[in-house]
């Protein structure tokens, strides 16, 4: 159903923001690969909320613990469960507004599906099932990192108006890491976390685009025609709490050009095709192309803002709302590592496939 992702390399996310904890169920993930809870940890660490101003002052030391599928340190080829417990959730902040749908929330909509559902903190539509995905992406990096030379990494390239001229090649982790906005841009970074900071204070919140590259990725994955690569990472990213928009390589940019100008020349280095530009993203005909993966994902600007929202309530009754509770004035930063999760998942899986079709042998 719907919280199932993947084929070879298939996770199942569970839990609900205020519930008694949520994780994932991986199953497919070879046996005999080294895994840590340090290894899961690393990833949760950069995820979770109580980083900076700028993020949710919800403090949730989102610590790991891996309950099965691992013996003596590495995997058995049987399902990994991974638990992470809710130690910060207050309810009563939410309580309220149990019965107010919050404009551009979830609560209208899982009301209108379920007719029945918890309004602590957003429950499962909450940021915090994504806990489980970056859990998953973190195993996913390891199988991929293996035996290629497989990097993924995001950055938050624009907030609102305010956009990072980033080298594409030469973008790293340090960079991205050095400020609590994620943007390797030092200089529009500061403007950024400026923008960010005046929203918060204003009671605002703003949105804008992550960009993502994964290097090293051989060709050849994508599966043609409905499970082509660039059609499994728009949903991966799709499939994000606020994410509303998804580009592969120039994306809707490329439109405003030609072919002439459009297309990528082939040429050949040593015995290896390349293209001398990448407006492909890395992925041509839904297939890997050896370049390097370009995506990007739009997300609009965080639902809970603390100015007054006209809406209605269960009942249909009008009702005027003053968010209470804990909320990100922008979720970009958080969102990178789990941009980067859903990215190596989908890699990872796809790599699994191009080696279960390819057979011995025919390992790209
Ligand atoms: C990292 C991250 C943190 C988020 N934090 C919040 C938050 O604090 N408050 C909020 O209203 N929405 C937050 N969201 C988004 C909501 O979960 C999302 O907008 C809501 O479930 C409605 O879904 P939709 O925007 O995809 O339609 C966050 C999203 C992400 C990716």
């Amino acid at each position: 159903m719907g919280s199932s992702f993947g084929r070879l390399f298939r996770i199942a996310t569970w839990g609900e923001s205020h519930g008694g904890g949520l994780g994932v169920t991986i199953d497919g993930c070879p046996p005999g690969l080294p895994l840590s809870e340090a290894d899961i940890q690393a990833e949760l660490d950069r995820r979770r909320p109580g980083q900076s101003r700028l993020t949710t002052p919800r403090d949730e030391p989102d610590r790991c613990e891996i309950l099965s599928g691992v013996f003596e340190g590495r995997t058995l080829g049987t399902p990994i469960a991974v638990l992470v417990r809710n130690e910060d959730a207050r309810p009563a902040a939410y309580a309220d507004f149990a019965k107010v749908y919050r404009p551009s929330h979830a609560d209208f909509t899982y009301q209108a599906k379920y007719g029945h559902r918890t309004w602590m903190g957003g429950g499962r539509a909450s940021a915090r099932e994504t806990i489980g995905r970056v859990a998953a992406g973190a195993v996913a990096r390891k199988i991929l990192a293996v035996d290629l030379p497989v990097e993924v990494l995001a950055w938050v390239d624009r907030v609102q108006d305010v956009e990072a001229d980033v080298d594409l090649g030469a973008v790293t982790l340090e960079a991205i890491e050095a400020t609590p906005v994620r943007c390797p841009d030092a200089q529009v970074a500061a403007r950024m976390i400026e923008r960010i900071e005046k929203a918060r204070k204003d009671g605002d919140s703003l949105g804008g685009v992550v960009r993502c590259v994964a290097r090293g990725v051989p060709p050849g994955l994508g599966d043609p025609v409905f499970d082509k690569l660039d059609a499994d990472l728009a949903k991966a990213l799709m499939s994000l709490p606020a994410c509303k928009g998804v580009e592969v390589g120039s994306g809707f940019a490329g439109t405003y050009l030609s072919g002439a100008t459009h297309n990528d020349p082939f040429y050949m280095e040593g015995e290896r095709v390349r293209t001398r530009t990448n407006r492909s993203g890395g992925i041509q005909g839904g297939i890997s192309n050896g370049e390097d993966i370009v995506v990007a994902a739009a997300f609009k600007p965080t639902a809970t803002i603390g100015k007054p929202q006209e809406t209605v309530d269960e009942d249909g009754n009008a009702v005027t709302l003053k968010a209470k509770g804990r909320h990100d004035p922008c979720v970009l930063p958080r969102a990178v590592p789990i941009v980067e999760a859903m990215v190596a998942l989908v890699l990872c899986d796809h790599l699994l496939r191009q080696r279960a079709q390819r057979g011995p042998g025919g390992r790209p």
